[in-house]
């Protein structure tokens, strides 16, 4: 039995075992994921110890995304881009090889969703390191345009300039925020303090759609808001599943049925 892991802190309430383990049994086998809280200040030691004990793969979530990209041997190209990776692997070699899945999962969410992102208004909220993990993959689509907006105008401004290379990615403080947007993508940590950024009524085209990165038991103050203003709203529980999926695909080889592990996450029942 292969031996995966969570790494975060806290942990204790990741749906990450339950993802992997239903993964898993799709195809009839079983793999041991569990959740570990890594110490805040020896992340490397927790991933050294695990492997030494037959670990051969481990996701990564807050706050040890960053020190995780740092630890790596070797990156994939989109983790380089991302600053951050969320998947490790332990190669046949003894190395460990870091990978980010967070911004592909977002994409594919969208996509099994039918948000089309394609030559579309996209406004992203926020700058922090979610928003640079997913930047790549949702530029690589070819939206029409993507304004990146933060509450300190300058983290975003510099965040976009560093994807200028890949499409029309600009930033800056929430006052820059006019027009109406296709999609909008809540990625600030705002929600977790019940927070929501100053945003005009008039943000979402007809048929537009609100994307939360958060995902809670009830919808986010984003998506209440959003809905209030007739958007399509949708939140960041089918991204974690997604990347999942395709942190699953890198170590296995498999690609996992994410509609059925979703649908049962909704329904409570893995
Ligand atoms: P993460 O890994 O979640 O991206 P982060 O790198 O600390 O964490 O980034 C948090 C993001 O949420 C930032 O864009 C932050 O805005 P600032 O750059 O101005 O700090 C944003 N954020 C956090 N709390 C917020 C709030 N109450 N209102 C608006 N934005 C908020």
């Amino acid at each position: 039995t292969e031996r995966y892991c969570v790494f975060g802190h806290p942990v204790g309430h990741s749906r990450s075992p339950s993802i992997h383990s239903a993964f898993a049994a799709q195809h009839g086998a079983t793999i041991d994921y569990t959740a570990i809280e890594a110490p805040l200040d020896d992340f490397a030691g927790a991933w050294q110890a695990f492997t030494n004990t037959g670990g051969v793969g481990a996701n990564v979530t807050v706050p040890f995304k960053e020190e995780a990209f740092r630890l790596a041997d070797t990156l994939s190209e989109r983790a380089k881009r991302a600053g951050a990776v969320n998947t490790l692997s332990l190669t046949s070699a003894g190395t460990t090889q870091g990978d980010t899945t967070d911004g592909v999962g977002l994409v594919r969410d969208l996509e099994h969703h039918g948000v089309a992102l394609k030559d579309s208004h996209v406004l992203i909220l926020g700058a922090g390191g979610a928003v640079r993990g997913v930047l790549e993959p949702i530029l690589a689509t070819g939206p029409a345009s993507v304004l990146i907006a933060n509450r300190t105008a300058m983290k975003a401004r510099a965040l976009a300039a560093d994807f200028q290379d890949m499409g029309s990615v600009e930033g800056g403080g929430f006052d820059t925020v006019s027009g109406a947007y296709d999609l909008v993508i809540n990625g600030t940590s705002a929600s977790l303090a019940g927070d929501l950024p100053p945003l005009p009524d008039s943000l979402f085209a007809s048929n537009g759609t609100a994307y939360d990165m958060m995902y809670g038991a009830e919808p986010t103050v984003f998506l209440q808001w959003a809905r209030e203003r007739s958007a399509r709203t949708l939140d960041g529980l089918g991204m974690l599943v997604e990347q999942a999926a395709e942190s699953y695909y890198l170590w296995r080889g498999k690609h996992p049925d994410t509609r059925a592990v979703l649908e049962a996450l909704r329904a409570d029942v893995v």
